[in-house]
């Protein structure tokens, strides 16, 4: 495991020097799926513009089998290049464990950071509420990807799989794009 991260952080310090970094973030799309709807539902799922600086991200999700206490989360992303392609990271991370010690994982935590002070869902397992990222301010995404852990300008989309008890109940894409 940790292996892994090292990679993960060495890989992103090199592409730190030899592309150029992005300064902005925008959000471009987001998709979020059920694949099953007597398990869960998206009660609402939008991308928001108030103005040129406030946009945000606003998802909610009605768990109809409460309370789940078994999670992972697959996390994975994709660049534009040709073509969408895999980058940098795809991971499956058993949320539950992970939730126990958030220090344990550091790109799960880099991946929590990024909705974590708009979400409810900063708490160990189980799961037994409707789950919310509310008004998740493009400003946050943006100081994560070009601040916190700088990455190369370019489109983006982030693929995240919600698995309960070892099977893929919900699917969630967010598209963007770093210039
Ligand atoms: C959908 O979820 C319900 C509730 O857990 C389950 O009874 C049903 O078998 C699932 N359907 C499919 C197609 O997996
Ligand atoms: C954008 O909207 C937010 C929230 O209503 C407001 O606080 C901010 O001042 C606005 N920014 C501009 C540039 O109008
Ligand atoms: C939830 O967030 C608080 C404040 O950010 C933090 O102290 C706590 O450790 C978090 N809990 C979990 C389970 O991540």
């Amino acid at each position: 495991m940790l292996r892994k991260f090292s990679v993960f952080f060495v890989a992103i310090s090199f592409i730190f020097f030899i592309e150029k970094v992005s300064t902005k973030f925008e959000f471009t799309n987001l998709n979020c799926e059920t694949l099953n709807k007597s398990y869960a539902e998206f009660e609402y799922c939008y991308l928001k513009s108030i103005n040129r600086t406030y946009k945000y991200l606003s998802v909610k999700v009605n768990l109809l089998k409460k309370p789940i206490g078994k999670v992972k989360v697959r996390a994975a992303l994709f660049k534009r290049f040709n073509g969408w392609r895999p980058f940098m990271f795809d991971m499956t991370v058993d949320a539950c464990n992970f939730l126990k010690n958030t220090k344990s994982n550091p790109a799960a935590r880099y991946f929590l950071d990024l909705f974590k002070p708009y979400s409810n869902m900063n708490h160990s397992c189980p799961f037994d509420h409707d789950l919310i990222v509310d008004k998740l301010d493009v400003a946050h995404i943006n100081n994560q990807a070009t601040v916190v852990l700088p990455f190369p300008e370019g489109d983006y989309f982030l693929e995240t799989h919600w698995i309960a008890y070892d099977i893929d109940r919900a699917v969630v894409k967010l598209y963007g794009t770093l210039s």
